[in-house]
């Protein structure tokens, strides 16, 4: 079965997620602790990306990997590995190449990626450390989710933040903002405040225009889409003792991503080493 997502960007932040996976699994390998690599929106293991024609003689049409099958290829490798999605084909999938790698211990799982992460940081234990993935379609993750990682103190994300949904859902008219969307956006943003931080009262019209036709200069106007990704990471370092600058993950200039890596643990010296590993990575990119 051909899993059909994503295209430049999505080999993109999987090149990134690789980097940062051989360097904690490097990193940690001498230490006291049972490694866990996470994937709460697993996929099938490959995929295969719409390359657009123009770009399709940059990258061959072909199947590459995901991230699980990325994650399962690293070495030194995690203690254990945990596959989530809530797609039956896709567990199938899952089930078939976990058969592949005999010597490795994974454990799979067909929950919502709201349910599943509270329930693998619960049973977080002293010595367990992980490194978490959170590579939703769209709009399915919810900010309080974030919370319960957060709350480990034990875990590294990597977040892929649909940016793009909330442009989409968020008008530039605030009149515009369609009722049905407001649940959505707060389960996303984790506070019903957001319409208050999201926009502001329209700018004062042009000098000329003063004497003329106001009606479009009332209401509200929404943030630019910079003005919301400096709202977002500050939202998240709110809740995470270390956030990292995004990697933009962009499709034909359009902005579709924001790629986070967040720490948990609360030890300078922990999100010290973080912060140069992800550094030196997104430098690359
Ligand atoms: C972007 S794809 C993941 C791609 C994968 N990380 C990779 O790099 O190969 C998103 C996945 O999330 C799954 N999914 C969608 N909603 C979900 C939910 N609420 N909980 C868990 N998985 C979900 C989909 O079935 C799909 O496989």
């Amino acid at each position: 079965m051909k899993h059909t997502f994503g295209g430049l960007w999505t080999q993109e932040k999987l090149q990134v997620l690789e980097k940062y996976l051989q360097f904690y699994a490097t990193a940690l390998k001498n230490q006291p602790f049972t490694l866990h690599y996470v994937d709460a929106f697993a996929g099938t293991g490959s995929h295969d990306p719409k390359v657009k024609s123009s770009q399709g003689e940059i990258i061959p049409h072909e199947d590459f990997q995901g991230s699980v099958t990325t994650a399962l290829n690293i070495e030194p490798g995690f203690h254990h590995y945990h596959f989530n999605d809530l797609n039956p084909d896709h567990i199938r999938e899952l089930r078939a190449l976990k058969v592949n790698y005999p010597n490795k211990n994974i454990h799979i799982t067909e929950k919502d990626a709201n349910s599943f992460v509270p329930e693998f940081c619960a049973a977080l234990g002293k010595k367990d450390r992980a490194a978490l993935f959170l590579d939703p379609y769209s709009t399915q993750l919810n900010w309080a989710t974030l919370k319960y990682i957060s709350a480990t103190q034990k875990i590294d994300l990597w977040l892929l933040f649909p940016i793009s949904a909330i442009t989409r859902m968020t008008p530039k008219d605030g009149a515009k903002i369609r009722p049905e969307w407001r649940k959505t956006i707060t389960r996303l943003l984790g506070t019903d405040k957001w319409e208050q931080a999201l926009y502001r009262p329209k700018s004062l019209p042009p000098m000329d225009d003063l004497f003329g036709d106001q009606s479009n200069h009332d209401g509200t106007e929404r943030l630019n889409v910079d003005e919301l990704e400096v709202w977002v990471t500050k939202r998240l370092r709110e809740t995470f003792h270390y956030v990292a600058k995004p990697h933009r993950l962009t499709n034909n200039n359009r902005l579709l991503f924001l790629f986070y890596l967040a720490v948990s643990n609360p030890k300078q010296q922990a999100w010290r080493l973080a912060d140069r590993a992800a550094q030196s990575i997104l430098k690359k990119h």
